[in-house]
């Protein structure tokens, strides 16, 4: 039996590849994806062949580029939020690793895959809907739903049995759990677990505090097209690089840090601390845009229909029929969504300064107190309101009637 395991390298899913070698008795074939998480992809290489994998069946992909052009740009397309405030950093980064690891799997005949997440969360489900969505028949194993490997002492143990090399600072208490990637990091459990509790200082670690920022604002330019940033200052650059400057601005001005309590999918309520910055900025940058380019009708429908295409995303339905078609939509209403905008970043804070579009619908001459055009004429407007108000006052007509406040 072949298992495509989504490999990070780290301690954990060291231990996993192990199990399943040792306890299922399988031929594992390791996958490791660089989504900009910061760490270099080599030692998880060479770990994996020290774990005795095959050098064919270790697969290693830069995976940047198509995460932020495929996923990431879409979703702000809808300028998603979970719950009002999780810009879903590790929500939409999950299904292009489930879909990668069907990938390998459908090349060298495997018919099983596997991922380190735990029994409690969201990104089992989020793994394992897309795994099925993409292969219906395919086997999940679920290591740590499965595996008697409970504590924290067992699991060194068994690492230790294993010649599994552990890293220091993992021997005593791991402080929690740290997924990252270009658009986020996130800390969830141990010391978070009390959410009364403030975050300490150390969780944080690709934003400055906006303490610590400097006193003198930055100001910058974000060029978009079609809804998608493509330069800052009138520099063009990839997806990746694009999100990565955007990271850099936001980690120096302090922006991007959010402590939050949020529903899981499974039910239960957690306690995550994220640090976005340049989603941060992305997000009320792409709103200005949309504020001079989208008509009222389409800008309110999609703001409408964005909770929901957020919450497909949280839930792990990316590959689902109903978030396609939401995506359609949201991509149309893209159309006219290009131009520039300006905004100044200063100690924590985003300030819109500026937009501008070649097809903007904004009106000066329509909109301007002086006096303005032709075509929007006072006296529409008094029969606009009173038509508007016929309601209104049959229903106060009759309050005064039966006397009731
Ligand atoms: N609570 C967030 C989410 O569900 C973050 C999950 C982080 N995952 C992790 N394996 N550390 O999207
Ligand atoms: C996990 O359970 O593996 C991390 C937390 C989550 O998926 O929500």
């Amino acid at each position: 039996k072949k298992v495509v395991l989504a490999y990070s390298g780290g301690l954990d899913t060291s231990i996993i590849l192990k199990w399943l070698q040792t306890t299922y008795g399988c031929e594992v074939i390791t996958f490791t994806a660089d989504l900009g998480q910061g760490e270099e992809l080599e030692p998880a290489r060479k770990k994996a062949e020290l774990l005795g994998i095959k050098r064919e069946h270790i697969f290693v992909e830069d995976l940047r580029d198509e995460f932020v052009r495929d996923y990431v740009f879409p979703m702000f397309r809808a300028n998603a939020v979970y719950e009002g405030q999780y810009l879903l950093g590790t929500s939409i980064a999950r299904p292009l690793i489930a879909k990668k690891q069907i990938e390998i799997a459908e090349k060298l005949g495997a018919d099983a895959v596997a991922h380190g997440a735990t029994g409690k969360g969201n990104d089992q489900v989020r793994f394992e809907l897309a795994y099925y969505a993409l292969k219906p028949d395919v086997t999940v194993i679920a290591p740590w739903r499965e595996w008697d490997l409970l504590s924290r002492t067992k699991l060194i143990e068994f690492a230790e049995q294993n010649q599994i090399p552990i890293a220091k600072d993992k021997r005593g208490d791991a402080p929690f759990s740290v997924d990252a990637n270009l658009l986020h990091s996130s800390s969830e459990g141990k010391v978070l677990e009390d959410p009364a509790e403030e975050v300490p200082d150390y969780v944080f670690s690709r934003t400055l505090s906006p303490e610590e920022a400097p006193d003198k604002p930055t100001v910058i330019r974000i060029a978009f097209e079609k809804g998608d940033p493509v330069a800052i200052d009138g520099v063009k650059m990839g997806p990746a690089a694009l999100l990565a400057k955007l990271n850099e601005l936001g980690r120096a001005n302090g922006i991007g840090r959010l402590d939050l309590v949020e529903n899981r999918f499974v039910g239960m309520k957690s306690r995550g601390m994220y640090e976005t910055p340049g989603g941060t900025i992305l997000l009320p940058a792409h709103r200005a845009i949309e504020s001079i380019t989208l008509d009222r009708g389409v800008a309110h429908l999609k703001d409408e229909l964005m909770p929901k295409y957020a919450e497909l995303i949280y839930n792990g339905f990316w590959f689902a029929p109903e978030r396609e078609m939401l995506q359609m939509m949201i991509d149309k209403s893209q159309e006219f969504v290009t131009g520039e905008v300006t905004l100044k970043l200063y100690k924590g804070g985003i300030h819109i300064i500026g937009r501008s579009s070649p097809y903007t619908l904004y009106d000066q001459e329509l909109v301007t107190f002086e006096e303005g055009k032709v075509a929007y004429d006072h006296h529409d407007a008094m029969g606009f309101i009173k038509l508007n108000a016929l309601r209104l006052r049959t229903l106060a007509q009759r309050k005064k009637k039966l006397g009731i406040k």
